[in-house]
């Protein structure tokens, strides 16, 4: 039962209904229960390691074994130590990126059904239910997460699946780049008081310190700031901007890093730097809308949402609608792709549990009873239905289902 019940909860829904909603990161997990505001719980997508007792990712696997006692271990944490509810006879809704591996489905999909015995699961797209937190049914989703960038354009509630687009561009990208500066251009203090370079000092620096200065201290520059500094790259006559201050930042205990300005804003500008392929976030936007029905492209630029906790950084929803509107503005997309504006939603809710939120909300309606893929279903034929492999999509089971 939980521990704290939730308003949503309250004479609406009995506790042992309780719906859990799990929303599985690559860096970060969300769970929590339906009906609520928002999740109980945000924790790193980590498991110890068996063998050898360190944390490891979630989703870091040699095999579908591996795999398996990774999540048998993830999911016991996440109910018992996290929510204090028991899993058994309780419904779930897992909110899913469409482009997770099958394995990684159908053995979350195993560990709950035979491991924790849940009542059902249902398996709701992440950028679709996204959509439910503002009450829209049409809607071009972009998931900037941690280890890559996701669009899925959706109209009328129907995910044009063939237009989606992922680029390598999440969290993971900035940090490496941040990761890369720093050990270039940044100086530590140490005790005594003097002055050495980062990288005299250290080799790489701990993940846990990346995150947290980029978070901290790191910010996306406008695109005519951007510009300027680009030209000034390729000709040095060219004055640059001025450049942000620089912040201190406490190292270890014993140092302190001085984040220079020019880092902070230059960290985030992986993301916006065309790859070998010529493609940025701007163009998968553009891309995705020129897949999509003609009749559907307008209503789909004026619906733009941006999720995913890489979103919540500082100017970088402006500086993706600036790229986009310079994009489509450009000799390449004008003639094909003429849109007049792209707009942008902001969902209720901190960008990195939008899409959990959307599955709170869908887990509160009828939809997770007759939605719902049972233990008993499972049980019986031992695979999760997937609506993209013809044998579950065929015309015999349609007419079936419908008669
Ligand atoms: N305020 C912030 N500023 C910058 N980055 C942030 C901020 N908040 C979160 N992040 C970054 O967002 C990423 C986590 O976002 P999210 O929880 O959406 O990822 P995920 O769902 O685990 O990843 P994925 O969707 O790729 O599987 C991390 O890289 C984190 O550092
Ligand atoms: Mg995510």
């Amino acid at each position: 039962m939980p521990l704290f019940e939730g308003l949503g909860g309250i004479g609406l829904i009995n506790e042992k209904n309780t719906t859990v909603v799990l929303d599985i990161g690559t860096a970060y997990t969300k769970a929590g229960f339906a009906g609520e505001y928002g999740p109980r719980i945000i924790t790193r997508s980590e498991v110890k390691c068996r063998e050898t007792g360190k944390n490891v990712p979630l989703l870091q696997y040699k095999d579908e074994n591996e795999l398996r006692h990774h999540l048998v271990d993830f999911i016991h944490k996440l109910y018992f130590r996290c929510l204090l509810v028991n899993p058994k006879d309780r419904r779930v809704v897992v909110v899913e990126n469409l482009l997770c591996p099958t394995v990684v489905r159908n053995t979350l999909a195993k560990v709950l059904f035979r491991h924790y015995e849940v009542l059902s699961v249902l398996f709701v797209p992440s950028h679709l239910v996204a959509l439910m937190t503002l009450g829209i049914t049409t809607g071009l989703v972009l998931d900037l997460g941690h280890k890559e960038a996701t669009l899925m354009p959706i109209y009328e509630g129907v995910v044009v699946f063939h237009a989606w687009q992922a680029l390598p561009f999440g969290g993971s990208l900035i940090e490496k780049s941040l990761s890369e500066l720093l050990l270039d251009r940044a100086v530590a203090t140490t005790e005594d008081g003097t002055e050495h370079r980062l990288s005299s000092i250290m080799q790489d620096i701990p993940n846990r310190y990346l995150e947290d200065i980029k978070v901290r201290t790191c910010f996306v520059s406008t695109l005519e700031r951007s510009s300027c500094l680009q030209n000034n790259k390729y000709d040095r006559s060219i004055e640059p901007p001025p450049p942000p201050p620089s912040v201190q930042y406490p190292l270890e205990g014993h140092h302190i890093l001085t984040v220079p300005g020019t880092v902070r804003e230059l960290a985030a500008e992986a993301l916006f730097e065309r790859d070998q392929d010529v493609l940025t976030l701007a163009t998968m936007v553009l891309n995705a809308l020129l897949k999509c029905p003609i009749d559907t492209r307008h209503k789909l630029a004026e619906n733009m949402v941006i999720i995913g906790g890489t979103a919540s950084m500082k100017g970088m929803k402006h500086r993706i609608l600036a790229e986009v509107r310079a994009a489509a503005a450009s000799e390449q997309y004008r003639q094909i792709l003429p849109i007049p504006s792209f707009l942008l939603h902001h969902p209720p809710a901190k960008d990195n549990y939008v899409s959990w939120l959307g599955g709170a909300i869908l887990g509160a309606t009828e939809a997770v009873m007759l939605r719902s893929y049972h233990r008993d279903q499972y049980l019986a034929s031992d695979v999760v239905p997937d609506w993209c492999n013809l044998i579950f999509n065929t015309c015999e089971d349609r007419d079936e289902k419908f008669a």
